[in-house]
């Protein structure tokens, strides 16, 4: 089926960045102008959101949050609900990021009520998934991923509110990555097992590949079968390095 995934790259800046961040912001801004065939989105720390809601306006970047509390309010001291977000400006919430199951616990059935919470308030959810060295080396990976989207995806989604990040645990900021044969075998095979688990929307979810992309590699990435876009961690906090990544696009 000929579809049409209009490519996002999406840069995590994860626990960095404070309101002088806004310099490497408007650089980013700078940098994507109006009409690229990529859709460009920064999810910075929640606490920059709304200010930075203020500063992209009239610019063709988008705001995303990096995590979101399955429950739209209640008794969850410390914690943001989807709703919170997208009243500070963001358009879409990563869920599910292997630091969030490793550090906070996350099972899939959480990553789960998330992205249905996120879908709820109105935001994409950007769903991750991926394997540690450990399980692709005892040649589990497609196993751990296909088991972590049965158990991640909400029962019900649709192509605009649902993106899945494919992110090697081993890959992230550790400047390796997996060969291009292995990302086109992973992509292909995320592809088909959301075909399998939802049907015909699998066709039109946007697949991104997340783990050590920098401007050197990335267009070697991005021309892969089913990668429609990157997830970038470290290289997305310089706004020189990111957009040397979306403008491969451009
Ligand atoms: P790095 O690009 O720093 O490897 O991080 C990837 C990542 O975890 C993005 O969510």
């Amino acid at each position: 089926m000929a579809e049409t995934r209009r490519p996002i790259v999406i840069g995590n800046w994860k626990m960095n960045g404070l309101v002088d961040s806004a310099v490497e912001l408007e650089a980013t801004i700078a940098a994507n102008g109006q009409g690229a065939p990529c859709e460009v989105m920064i999810c910075p720390p929640a606490t920059l959101l709304f200010p930075f809601s203020q500063l992209i306006q009239g610019s063709a970047l988008r705001l995303g949050a990096q995590d979101c509390h399955m429950a739209e309010n209640g008794a969850h001291t410390g914690d943001l609900s989807a709703a919170m977000l997208s009243e500070a400006g963001a358009t879409a919430v990563i869920v599910g990021h292997s630091e969030r199951r490793a550090d906070h616990g996350e099972s899939d059935a959480v990553v789960r009520a998330k992205a249905e919470a996120a879908h709820g308030a109105g935001l994409t959810a950007i769903i991750c998934v991926g394997e540690t060295g450990a399980q692709r080396d005892a040649g589990g990976a497609e196993t751990v991923v296909g088991t972590q989207l049965e158990g991640s995806l909400p029962s019900v989604l649709r192509a605009e509110n649902t993106i899945v990040a494919y992110e090697p645990v081993w890959a992230i900021g550790t400047g390796r990555t997996p060969t291009i044969a292995d990302i086109e075998a992973m992509h292909g095979f995320i592809r088909r097992r959301i075909e399998a688990l939802q049907g015909d929307v699998a066709h039109g979810i946007r697949l991104l590949y997340g783990g050590s992309v920098k401007p050197g590699n990335a267009a070697e990435i991005l021309a892969v079968a089913n990668v429609d876009g990157a997830l970038v961690g470290g290289a997305s906090l310089k706004a020189a390095d990111f957009s040397g990544i979306f403008g491969i696009y451009t």
